[in-house]
């Protein structure tokens, strides 16, 4: 059996072009622009990548795309009271700082003066408590995109054993949560566990660790799903996922390739939250 290759690029598409359409009409009935703004702190050549993506991708679906970079000698006070000013700024309905920080930063004071009616990357504790309860409120995009790719294979979620693979605030423990909400039968794994044992027995896939193809096509259960969060170069220097793609691909019933698969839907799924954000504004 060959999977189905669930199309992140296509999946992407369709969800910013679904933004661009309510952004005119929000725009067209209400007078409301939604405005992102993102923070970039320093020199970091992939969050400069990044951040250009986020900007042009919100001026694409039709938003007040705005970039802040600031030297790498940003103090945290400084830093702190430009998110001050961005809470303040009405015509700013979401803010993201983009990570990593400088070292002299602390991340976590950063994140929690967000504004949570702001928060369009769902870093704050607030947006963390709310999905942890199941309450409405901004998710973070990679695992939130990864609900949509889901979705969209059609494969029903429900009472499904599934395995999230790594442990991290941005993509694992939120990851779990939101499957848990769609009633499946969850486990978190992480460097401490028999990661192969765990997923031999899973129906579902998410692997968010961050090791080039620490995952063996022969684990994988036949008709699984498998979503590849990784984002690791090769031998040969090309992008390649945490999980063995070519071997997985030949039992899982749908795979997510990498690149094209998961990477995609962050900055859709951004827009989707900052559209969110700017709809709630005016209420
Ligand atoms: N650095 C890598 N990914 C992300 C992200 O999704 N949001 C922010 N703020 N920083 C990041």
């Amino acid at each position: 059996m060959a999977a189905q290759i669930i199309d992140g690029k296509a999946i992407a598409a369709k969800v910013r072009a679904e933004v661009a359409e309510e952004t005119k009409r929000l725009k067209a009935e209400r007078g409301i622009t939604p405005g992102l703004t993102v923070v970039r702190v320093g020199d970091d050549p992939a969050s400069k990548t990044y951040v250009g993506g986020k900007k042009k991708a919100a001026e694409e679906v039709g938003f007040n795309g705005v970039e802040i970079h600031l030297p790498d000698t940003t103090t945290e006070a400084e830093l702190l009271a430009r998110v001050q000013a961005l809470n303040a700024d009405p015509s700013v309905h979401g803010i993201l700082v983009q990570l990593p920080l400088p070292k002299q930063i602390h991340p976590d004071v950063v994140i929690a003066t967000i504004d949570p009616k702001k928060d369009v990357d769902g870093f704050h504790p607030v947006s963390a408590g709310n999905l942890f309860i199941g309450r409405p409120g901004f998710r973070p995009c990679t695992p939130y995109g990864i609900m949509r790719l889901l979705q969209e294979t059609g494969v029903p979620l429900s009472g499904k054993r599934a395995v999230v693979v790594g442990r991290s605030n941005i993509v694992g423990k939120p990851m779990a949560i939101m499957l848990l909400q769609q009633n499946c039968t969850v486990t978190i794994a992480h460097s401490k566990s028999d990661v192969r044992a765990e997923v031999e027995r899973a129906d579902i896939v998410v692997a968010a660790v961050g090791v080039l193809e620490l995952i063996k096509g022969e684990w994988i259960k036949p008709g699984a799903v498998v979503i590849d969060v990784g984002m690791n170069r090769n031998a040969e220097g090309k992008l390649a996922g945490d999980v063995e793609f070519k071997a997985a691909a030949e039992r899982a019933s749908w795979i997510t390739p990498v690149p094209g698969g998961v990477g995609p839907m962050t900055i859709a799924m951004l827009m989707k939250n900052t559209l969110e954000a700017a709809k709630q504004s005016a209420r």
